[in-house]
């Protein structure tokens, strides 16, 4: 009998998915309360035939060599994948998986709570209140901005993208969006939606949220003149990779009060956030939680496993991830 495929998980998951690794392969999992160091991981995936990463995990050719000719699948936990060198992978016969479709709603609904805590200055009351300072009702207090009527633009309508303009068509909000290539007519029609060139977009929408993958051509895309360019009223909500926007730029932009507020959960250097942020009050903050119920992170490790299951023994994966 050969032996048994051996499966290297680089970080803790549901135990669900475990299971269901284990009937595919011998399975190791990180005990590590942390991400794995590059060296750490790179000795770990030894000899691996499947690769179960995380968004953390930098991916590439290296990584695929220090595994071994026996590496068959690298299932990233996320549907971002832009730690992932996937041609680097596909020419070493490496196939590549995602988890598209089980987190889109956990993401929207995180966009959107994040969103209304930024306008509705939500983390400045409850910091008013954990410092025991005194207030009382007046209707000059912590005023902050309304979504009915309002114009939203979303950067990228995928499936996020749209997930968050259903909810943002339910506020009453407008939505406008942009993106490489236009959306189905049904789409656009069921979300009203219109589509501008990104400059008129962040002319135009009253709050800008980010819904596109990170690539080299979305690196930095909201920058200092992207930011100047939006209405000084507007919010910002990134929810999608923070390389994305440039955040020292934000730090300036928020602080000078060229736009209104931000409402971000993640950030250019995770899990460092620019210090300047933390500081300001009219920026709302979350530790990229976008994907964060148990509900959709069962679902994303139990997606990763059936992929890894499916390449192991012999099928196509189900979510492959296809070098561009
Ligand atoms: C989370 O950020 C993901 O890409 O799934
Ligand atoms: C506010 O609490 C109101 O009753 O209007």
């Amino acid at each position: 009998m050969s032996e048994r495929p051996r499966i290297v998980v680089s970080r803790w998951i549901p135990e669900e998915a475990v299971k269901l690794l284990r009937e595919a392969g011998e399975v190791w999992v990180s005990e590590a309360d942390r991400a794995l160091t590059p060296e750490e991981l790179r000795d770990a995936v030894s000899g691996a035939a499947a690769v179960v990463s995380m968004l953390h995990d930098r991916v590439d050719g290296a990584l695929a060599d220090a595994a071994g000719p026996c590496l068959r699948v690298v299932a990233n936990v996320a549907v971002g994948y832009d730690n992932v060198d996937v041609p680097a992978l596909a020419e070493r016969g490496v196939a590549v998986t995602n988890t598209p479709g089980v987190l889109t709603e956990a993401t929207a609904d995180l966009a959107f709570g994040l969103l209304l805590a930024a306008t509705r200055r939500l983390g400045e009351g409850e910091r008013l209140l954990r410092a025991r300072r005194p207030w009382s009702f007046h209707l000059g207090f912590l005023l902050g901005t309304g979504l009915q009527g309002k114009t939203l633009g979303i950067v990228g309508l995928g499936q996020i993208g749209q997930a968050v303009a259903r909810r943002a068509r339910a506020f009453g909000m407008e939505i406008v969006y942009s993106g490489r290539s236009r959306a189905a007519a049904a789409v656009e029609s069921a979300l009203a939606a219109e589509r501008l060139p990104l400059r008129e977009l962040l002319r135009t929408a009253d709050v800008v949220s980010l819904h596109c993958p990170l690539t080299p051509d979305t690196r930095h895309l909201i920058d200092a003149e992207a930011l100047a360019a939006m209405k000084p009223g507007a919010f910002l909500v990134n929810t999608t990779r923070g390389p994305v926007v440039d955040e020292s730029a934000l730090a300036d932009a928020l602080r000078a009060g060229t736009i209104a507020g931000a409402a971000l959960d993640v950030f250019e250097r995770e899990p460092e956030v620019e210090p300047r942020l933390l500081d300001l009050d009219n920026v709302a903050l979350s530790p990229h939680l976008g994907s964060a119920t148990v509900e959709t992170r069962t679902e994303m490790a139990l997606l990763a496993a059936r992929n890894v299951a499916a390449v192991l023994s012999g099928a196509d994966p189900i979510t492959p991830v296809l070098p561009t």
